[in-house]
C-alpha cells in the first residue's frame, strides 16, 4: 500500500496549516496524518486511492456510517430553508425534546458547538449551584483541551507521584494552570470521600467508562457509591458521555449502568459528524443557565443545519434499529477478534460494547489509568500501523467505533486482514 499522494498533500498543507493537521490530536498518526478523498457507509478512500475499513468513525461521531441517507437528507433541506439565525427554529425544540425522552439525566437541554465547550458550562453551573470552586476529574480521563481540565490525561507515571494522591500535570506548554482542579484515581471510593469530606468540591466529572485511556469499566457497585457520596456532600455529579452517550445505548452510558448523574456532557454521536454537543441535567441545575445567572453562549451554537442533522440522526437512535445492528455486528467482531488473538497465543482483553470497546495487549483486568498502562501500547500500535496497512483503520490507542452500516463481509475482511497480520508477526 502506497501513501505517496498522501504524504505530498500533507507536506504541501504544512505551508498553510500549521502541522498540516487541524487537530493537535491528528499529528502522531503513522506514518503520517492521511488525506483522504471521499467517505461513504463504513468506507474511507485516501488521496492515494487506498480503501479502508473504518472503525475510527471520525473519532466516535460516525455511529449510522458515514453517509446516511436520511441524515444527508436533512441536512440538504435545511440548506435552502436557513443555515444560522442568532435565533431560534423549531427543529431545536424537536431535538431537545427527544433528548430528554432518551437520555436519564436529561430533563433540560443546551446545545452547543463542542464537547470540550459544554464541559466549560458543566463547570460554571457546579460552581455557582455550590458556590464551592474545586473539580475532581481522575487521571486517565478526557474532557477536552481547555486549560482548567487537560490535566493528567495522559501523564508520564514517573513524574506523576503518589498513586493515591497524583499531582495535576498540564498536557500543553501555555497552559494556565489552576489550584481548583483535584486529580484523583478512578475507581477508588475512598480517596474520593477523603476529598469530598473537604466540603470544597463543586463537582465531580468522569467518563463512566473509560475510554479515552485503554477501555476501563467502572469497578461493580462504584458509580453507584459516587452517586451517594456526590449526594451525601452536596457536589455535583457530572457524567462526561461524549464517547460512550449513544454508543453504550440510545441513553447512553447511564441508561445501561443505571446511575443517574447531576448534568451530562453529549457530543461525537450526537449528531453523525455535525458540529454538536449539548450540556444536560437536572432541571434546578439547568435553571442557572436558563434564568442567565450561568453565562453560556456561542455563535454557531444550534446551527440549523447541525439541529436538522441532530434531529434526524436521534430519531433513527431512539428507533432502536441501529443498535439492533451494531449489537450483531458488534458483538461478532468482539467474539472473533478475541479468538484470533487467542489463537495467535496473544494476551488480550477486550473490554466494552459492541458500539465501543477497547482492546489491549497483554494486560487483564485494570482498574484505573496507572494499571491500564501496563498494557503492551506499543505492540498494539504496531498490530493497528499494520492493519492500516491491509486496509483496516483503526485507533493505535485500543478503541474501536463501529457503524449501523458495518456488514458481515466488512468485518470478514477485518477478520481476515487481522488474521494476516497476525500470521506475519507484530
Ligand atoms: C470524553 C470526552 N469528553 C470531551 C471531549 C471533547 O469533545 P470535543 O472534541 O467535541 O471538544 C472528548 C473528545 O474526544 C471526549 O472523548
Amino acid at each position: 500500500m502506497l501513501f505517496e499522494q498522501s504524504h505530498l498533500q500533507v507536506t504541501e498543507g504544512s505551508a498553510y496549516v500549521a502541522g498540516g493537521v487541524n487537530s493537535g490530536y491528528r499529528t502522531g498518526s503513522k506514518p503520517h496524518p492521511l488525506v483522504f478523498d471521499s467517505a461513504h457507509g463504513c468506507e474511507l478512500i485516501d488521496v492515494d486511492g487506498n480503501k479502508y475499513i473504518d472503525y475510527v468513525l471520525a473519532m466516535g461521531p460516525m455511529i449510522l456510517g458515514h453517509s446516511p441517507k436520511e441524515v444527508i437528507d436533512a441536512a440538504k433541506k435545511q440548506l435552502d430553508i436557513s443555515i444560522l439565525v442568532a435565533g431560534q427554529t423549531v427543529i431545536e425544540y424537536e431535538a431537545a425534546k427527544l433528548l430528554t425522552q432518551m437520555v436519564p439525566s436529561a430533563q433540560k437541554v443546551r446545545f452547543a458547538s463542542s464537547g470540550s465547550e459544554a464541559v466549560q458550562v458543566a463547570f460554571r453551573v457546579a460552581r455557582a449551584a455550590t458556590n464551592r470552586w474545586k473539580i475532581i476529574k481522575f487521571e486517565g480521563h478526557y474532557h477536552g483541551w481547555f486549560d482548567n481540565v487537560l490535566v493528567s490525561v495522559s501523564p508520564d507515571v514517573s513524574l506523576a507521584g503518589d498513586a493515591l494522591n497524583p499531582n495535576v500535570l498540564p498536557g500543553t506548554q501555555g497552559q494556565e494552570m489552576s489550584e481548583n482542579i483535584v486529580v484523583l484515581p478512578w475507581n477508588n471510593v475512598e480517596v474520593l470521600e477523603e476529598q469530598l469530606k473537604s466540603g470544597k468540591i463543586a463537582g465531580i466529572i468522569m467518563e463512566p467508562i473509560m475510554f479515552n485511556t485503554s477501555g476501563v469499566l467502572p469497578s461493580p457497585g462504584y458509580l453507584e457509591r459516587v452517586r451517594e457520596l456526590a449526594t451525601k456532600y452536596g457536589t455535583v455529579l457530572i457524567f462526561d458521555e461524549v464517547i460512550t452517550g449513544f454508543r453504550v445505548s440510545d441513553g447512553g452510558a447511564q441508561k445501561v449502568l443505571g446511575v443517574t448523574p447531576d448534568l451530562t456532557i453529549l457530543g461525537k454521536a450526537l449528531a453523525n459528524g455535525f458540529a454538536v454537543a449539548a450540556i444536560v441535567g437536572n432541571e434546578e441545575l439547568m435553571n442557572f443557565i436558563s434564568t442567565g445567572k450561568v453565562m453560556h453562549a456561542g455563535t454557531y451554537n444550534s446551527q440549523s443545519v447541525s439541529m436538522a442533522a441532530t434531529l434526524a440522526t436521534l430519531k433513527i437512535l431512539k428507533s432502536q434499529v441501529p443498535y439492533e445492528a451494531i449489537d450483531d455486528s458488534g458483538g461478532y467482531l468482539m467474539k472473533e477478534l478475541s479468538k484470533e488473538f487467542a489463537s495467535s497465543g496473544i494476551e488480550h482483553e477486550l473490554v466494552g460494547y459492541p458500539g465501543v470497546f477497547n482492546v489491549r495487549f497483554d494486560s487483564k483486568g485494570p482498574t484505573e489509568y496507572r494499571s491500564a498502562l501496563k498494557a503492551n501500547r506499543e505492540r498494539y500500535a504496531n498490530f493497528a500501523f499494520a492493519l492500516l496497512q491491509k486496509g483496516v483503520r483503526i485507533l493505535p490507542r485500543g478503541t474501536w467505533f463501529l457503524s449501523s452500516v458495518h456488514s458481515t463481509p466488512d468485518l470478514d475482511k477485518t477478520l481476515s486482514a487481522v488474521r494476516d497480520v497476525l500470521k506475519s508477526g507484530i
